[in-house]
């Protein structure tokens, strides 16, 4: 194989470098394009450029396979936490038990938060969307841990720091919302049993004790979430960071791309138009109409790397069934999910355009289960994509070849004109 492409350009070729991955997927480096040709590359919505090389995850769209460091993500979601899956994230192999033991007690002893910040919950109206109080409390964090603003990839008390707290701001937000005090972290309960505790204990009610069920689910959810490689929120938290800006700010700008219904937002739109169908007398098919005229667009579906099938997707609809058969809950919009997903995979329209349920599509279902209301899923994305942020964002500051991401454009503007004063404008 040819290590080389070849561009023509007027009278001249240039040649460029192949860079070649894992699985011999290929791309042509060019890096030194502009300097010996003048040309940039124009990529929209980087539909076709790899903005850096990466050993984290690794995704084939074509076949729907999704591994973390090499880990298939089915293997993980059968056996692993969702704090070990951190671990790998982050530092690039399963941790061993003392590394474990020694990781999860790091995070267990960075849960709380400094009382002043309790505070700010205060300050939020009581509409406030639990993302903006989620990325603001993020970057508040910089200001309570100043030497954050050093960017350092070996303070690990950082990262932890951000894993634990981030947990915490979530579970306050949504205890303030309902109008009742926070709860505050046992240490005694692993990750995401701890989380439920902040989140469902009532000071009038007997001590809440964690289902396990409801756990083991939790992790799954946050275990494939955590992380997909140069998604819109983890590109994000790269561009942010090789500003050399703190990890708290490049993490709390993620959250923010994170927020938007193309992204993370979906899950919580999934439910609304999932709602919309049922409120609407539950005709799929007159929905799917609407979709293919374009009056309506069928969230929880499609991919920009996934055409084929999005595993997690496939996951999450076996745990949702397993847990609604659990709590012995018949939920209406599970039934209306799984029409539309029998509709769309039988119809040309959504055949054409590979369009598949994504890891949206059923994770809202699961978290209803659970009691977690819907302005809160997007959160629940976040909490599980922490990892995966921090690991990128670790990774390209430990790049020796990494610079600020600064893109390019061509200029499609007004050409040079003089300043005309106001008084002589028509
Ligand atoms: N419903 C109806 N049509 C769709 C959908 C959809 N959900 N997604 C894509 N299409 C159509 C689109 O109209 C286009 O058709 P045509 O070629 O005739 O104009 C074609 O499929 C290609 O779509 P695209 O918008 O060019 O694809 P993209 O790669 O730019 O967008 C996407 C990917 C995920 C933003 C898009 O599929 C979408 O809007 N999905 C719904 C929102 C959603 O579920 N987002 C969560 C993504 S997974 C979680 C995450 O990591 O963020």
């Amino acid at each position: 194989m040819n290590k080389k492409a070849t561009l023509q350009y007027g009278d001249t070729s240039y040649e460029m470098p192949i860079v070649e991955g894992s699985y011999a997927e290929r791309g042509v480096d060019i890096r030194n394009l502009r300097k010996d040709t003048g040309l940039i590359t124009l990529d929209s919505g980087f539909m076709n450029t790899g903005a850096t090389k990466s050993e984290i995850t690794f995704i084939n769209g074509e076949e729907g396979v999704l591994m973390y460091r090499g880990y298939p993500i089915e293997e993980l979601a059968e056996h692993s936490t969702f704090l070990e899956t951190a671990y790998l994230l982050i530092y690039g192999d399963l941790p061993t038990k003392t590394e474990l033991a020694s990781f999860a007690n790091s995070i267990t002893y960075h849960s709380m938060l400094h009382e002043d910040m309790r505070h700010f919950f205060d300050g939020y109206p009581s509409l406030a969307h639990p993302m903006a109080i989620l990325s603001s409390m993020v970057c508040s964090l910089s200001a309570y841990y100043p030497d954050s603003l050093e960017p350092d990839v070996h303070n690990h008390e950082h990262i932890a720091r951000l894993v634990s707290k981030l947990r915490t701001i979530a579970a306050f937000s949504f205890q303030k919302k309902q109008g009742r005090p926070v709860a505050y972290p046992r240490n005694e309960l692993n990750f995401c049993a701890n989380f439920l505790h902040m989140m469902f204990s009532h000071p009038a009610e007997p001590t809440y004790e964690p289902d396990p069920e409801l756990v083991r689910a939790l992790d799954v959810l946050l275990i494939l979430h955590a992380d997909h490689e140069q998604n819109c929120s983890t590109s994000t938290v790269r561009l942010v960071g090789s500003s050399q800006a703190s990890l708290y700010g490049a993490i709390s700008a993620g959250i923010c791309a994170l927020w938007g219904p193309l992204h993370g937002g979906a899950n919580q739109a999934v439910i609304g138009m999932l709602g919309e169908i049922q409120d609407e007398g539950g005709d799929c098919s007159a929905f799917m109409r609407q979709v293919k005229d374009r009056q309506r667009r069928l969230m929880g579906f499609g991919h920009r790397v996934y055409k084929d099938f999005d595993p997690r997707a496939t996951i999450l609809k076996t745990h949702a069934d397993r847990l609604l058969k659990y709590l012995a809950i018949e939920d209406p919009l599970f039934d209306i999910a799984q029409q539309l997903e029998e509709v769309a995979l039988s119809d040309p329209f959504f055949i054409e355009r590979n369009l598949y349920p994504n890891v949206d599509f059923y994770s809202g279902i699961l978290y209803r289960a659970m009691g977690i209301p819907t302005e809160m899923f997007t959160v629940m994305f976040a909490l599980g994509r922490i990892p995966g942020w921090i690991a990128h964002w670790k990774e390209m500051m430990e790049d020796p070849e990494v610079r600020i991401g600064r893109p390019r454009q061509i200029y499609t503007g007004a050409t040079k004109r003089n300043y005309v004063p106001l008084s002589d404008r028509p």
